[in-house]
């Protein structure tokens, strides 16, 4: 049986959806389900993104909401103009509010964690994980290969109050892990996807003991190098990892010792 498609108005749609309508307010999406299971993925989606912030201070809350709006808006371009050959330096490409508030969740259970974000962008990410270091005690250390997505993300940072908490590197993350001397307890691997085994054999002999890994887009929109990726880092000595239906698929890995 075909089922009827029906209507809905949404906002922060997701990346597979079609067939958008934005309205005059800028803050309303129309947007037409396909199917069934992009519709519960969604509604599943505002839930979490709507829920309260009881942990976060009022400044961090208002930037996160500035980017969400700003998430909705590069969601709603047709998918030709975000990815059709031309250079995606505009774009935030963030993790979404399913996996920031996961990545939230951890930063904030680590005592004092030393974290490492591989893919600053314009610091959607980097605003959850720092909240979550200043709750633990800890500090991100970001990396990013483009100056003025680093500048903009230091700016968001400052305004929500967590300047404290992160180091901005700019500069190619291979090189940098290298020369960094700490070792880490959470990483984020989300930078571009023929890098994360390389990335990974660089950050893996600075893992503490107990180390999170959160690997992004391995379903979407995953293809060889997130499959490669999976391989190796369940390949990898001393470490567990399973893969979660969270945002586009994260890979979570601990490493034991
Ligand atoms: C998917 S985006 C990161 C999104 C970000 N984590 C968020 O959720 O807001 C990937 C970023 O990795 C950066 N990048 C790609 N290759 C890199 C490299 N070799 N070193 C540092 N950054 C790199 C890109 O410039 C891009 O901004």
């Amino acid at each position: 049986m075909k089922l009827p498609l029906p209507k809905f108005l949404v906002i922060n749609p997701p990346s597979h959806a079609r067939n958008f309508e934005l309205r005059e307010d800028q803050t309303t999406l129309s947007y037409r389900c396909e199917s069934w299971p992009s519709l519960c993925a969604w509604t599943h989606t505002q839930r979490v993104a709507k829920q309260k912030r009881e942990s976060m201070d009022d400044s961090t809350s208002a930037v996160l909401d500035a980017y969400h709006e700003r998430m909705q808006l590069e969601r709603a371009q047709p998918r030709t103009s975000r990815q059709g050959g031309k250079s995606t330096d505009h774009l935030m490409l963030a993790v979404g509010p399913d996996t920031g508030r996961v990545l939230n969740i951890i930063a904030g259970s680590l005592d004092k964690p030393n974290i490492l974000e591989l893919g600053t962008s314009f610091g959607y990410s980097t605003l959850w994980l720092a909240d979550g270091a200043r709750r633990g005690g800890g500090k991100v250390t970001t990396i990013e290969q483009l100056e003025h997505k680093s500048a903009y993300a230091k700016e968001c940072i400052r305004a929500a109050g967590l300047e404290d908490y992160v180091d901005f590197m700019v500069g190619d993350a291979l090189d940098t892990i290298d020369a960094l001397p700490q070792k880490f307890d959470l990483v984020l691997v989300d930078l571009w996807k023929d890098l994360y085994v390389p990335c990974l054999d660089r950050f893996y002999p600075k893992l503490n003991a107990g180390a999170i890994i959160v690997a992004d887009n391995i379903v979407r929109p995953g293809g060889d190098n997130a499959r490669l990726y999976q391989e190796a880092v369940r390949q990898k000595p001393g470490m567990q990892s399973i893969l979660l239906p969270v945002g586009t698929g994260i890979e979570v890995s601990r490493f034991e010792c």
